[in-house]
Order: structure tokens, then C-alpha cells, then sequence
């Protein structure tokens, strides 16, 4: 089996001013700078990203964004670009969350050109993809990542499909603090596998999926220890140091 490093990225969303960042990162670096074996990311606000690059330098945490456009400039008001990120020392970027997709009008079509924006400019995207509570009980759940994966990942090739993390978060488990059965996140990251299995076994074998949706210190260790989960996108639980800790902790155990 190939070697996946799990990768645990708190997604703040809409939280925190860059003092309460500040405050948060002198939190969460002691607690995990003797953690080894786990990739650990904060995907922060634009405001906050500078802050958190400054501050998390020469640690193992990560900086990513929430979203980028997918041009590199233009007259675009109110939007950032790649290169802006990573001239910044940004490492990545989360594309198509379901908030992004539901409330903003985020489509399929734009994030086809946004993970590959970020990749050429050096950024790890994580792309999130689920269903809707509708759609699960409709029996749709694998027709909406066949289609999210297909159209989301068009433009990046074969051999670039593993530099990409996939985040599996059912939306109905967002904020709901209903998280997926182990079942069914198995099954459905490792649907996603296969279906990046039929572009490139290579990639295949070194994509790494996460889970995302009501990640809390108390499910983490079940969660992270199932066989295609490589890591978790935790939303709520990585607002507080502590907690997100005990997650990124759980990736190892
Ligand atoms: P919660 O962990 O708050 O359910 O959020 C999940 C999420 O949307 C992470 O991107």
C-alpha cells in the first residue's frame, strides 16, 4: 500500500480578526510541534494570511486560503489570484467548498480553471466535493461525486492528479454535528479513489482523500483510522487550539 502522510487542515471559514489569529497560533504551535507524521494546516482568512505565514514560519503548520480566482489579474473587484497567494508564501488553497459552491455561486466550471491556477502557481489545492442530504437519499450520492470529480479536475493532467487533496465533506454532515457513519465514509472516499483510479492507478494509490463534516476530538481516531481516509478538513472543532490539537493528534494514534 502506498504511503499516504494524513494531512489534518482546520477550515476557520469566517472566523477570526488577525489579533484572535495571532492569539490562536501561539496556542495551537506548542501543542503540536512535537506531533510528527501528520501534515497540519490553517486555512484562514485573507486578512489573517500574512499574520499566520509570519507567525507559523520554521513550524510544521501550514497556511492555506479559502478560495482564489482563477485568473492570475484582471478587473475582478473584490477577488484575490494565485500568484497574490503565494507571493505571500501561502502553501495552499481550499477550492469549492460547499458554502462557496451554495452561497457564492461557485461552479463546476470556474473550479476547472481555479485547481489548476493553483497548482501552477505552487499551491496545494484541496478541492472539496459531497452531497446533499437530498441527493443521498435519492440514492445520488455517487452520481454527484462522479460529476463534481469529473468536471472539477478536467484540466489537470494524469500525472498532477495526486498533488491535488480531495476533501469528501457531505454537506448534511457540515456544521450539523451529524457526522458521516464510518461506513459511509469509507465508501465514499474510496468511491472517489476509484474514480481517479480510472484516470491514473498511479494517482490513485497517492491522492490523499480527507474527510470533512462535524470532525470533533471525540470521532477523529475512528474517522482518521479507516483505510482510504487520509486526514481530516475540520470546520468548527479547529476554532479552538486545544481542540484542533487533539484532532491533528488522533491522525497519529
Ligand atoms: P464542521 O467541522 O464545522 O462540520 O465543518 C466542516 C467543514 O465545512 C470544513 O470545511
Amino acid at each position: 500500500m502506498a504511503q499516504r502522510a494524513p494531512l489534518v487542515a482546520g477550515n476557520w471559514k469566517m472566523y477570526k480578526t488577525e489579533a484572535q489569529a495571532e492569539e490562536y497560533i501561539q496556542g495551537l504551535l506548542p501543542r503540536v510541534s512535537s506531533v510528527s507524521g501528520v501534515e497540519v494546516a490553517i486555512c484562514v482568512p485573507f486578512t489573517d494570511l500574512r499574520a499566520m505565514v509570519d507567525s507559523a514560519r520554521g513550524s510544521r503548520v501550514e497556511v492555506y486560503a479559502q478560495n482564489l480566482h482563477q485568473e492570475a489579474d484582471g478587473a475582478f473587484t473584490g477577488e484575490v489570484s494565485a500568484p497574490m497567494l503565494a507571493e505571500l508564501d501561502v502553501h495552499g488553497v481550499v477550492l469549492g467548498h460547499s458554502e462557496r459552491r451554495e452561497l457564492f455561486g461557485e461552479s463546476d466550471r470556474a473550479l476547472a480553471q481555479k485547481v489548476p491556477a493553483a497548482l501552477a502557481a505552487g499551491l496545494k489545492p484541496i478541492l472539496c466535493v459531497g452531497e446533499t442530504e437530498a441527493e443521498r437519499d435519492a440514492g445520488d450520492t455517487e452520481r454527484k461525486l462522479r460529476q463534481q470529480i469529473a468536471e472539477d479536475l478536467v484540466e489537470v493532467a494524469d500525472d498532477e492528479l495526486a498533488d491535488v487533496v480531495i476533501a469528501y465533506e457531505p454537506i448534511w454532515a457540515i456544521g450539523t454535528g451529524r457526522v458521516a457513519m464510518p461506513e459511509q465514509a469509507q465508501e465514499a472516499v474510496a468511491f472517489i479513489r476509484a474514480l481517479i483510479e480510472g484516470r491514473s492507478a498511479e494517482a490513485a494509490r497517492r491522492v490523499r482523500i480527507l474527510y470533512g463534516g462535524s470532525v470533533k476530538p471525540g470521532n477523529a481516531r475512528e474517522l482518521l483510522a479507516l483505510p482510504d481516509v487520509d486526514g481530516a478538513l475540520v470546520g468548527g472543532a479547529s476554532l479552538d487550539p486545544a481542540s484542533f490539537a487533539e484532532i491533528v493528534t488522533a491522525a497519529v494514534a
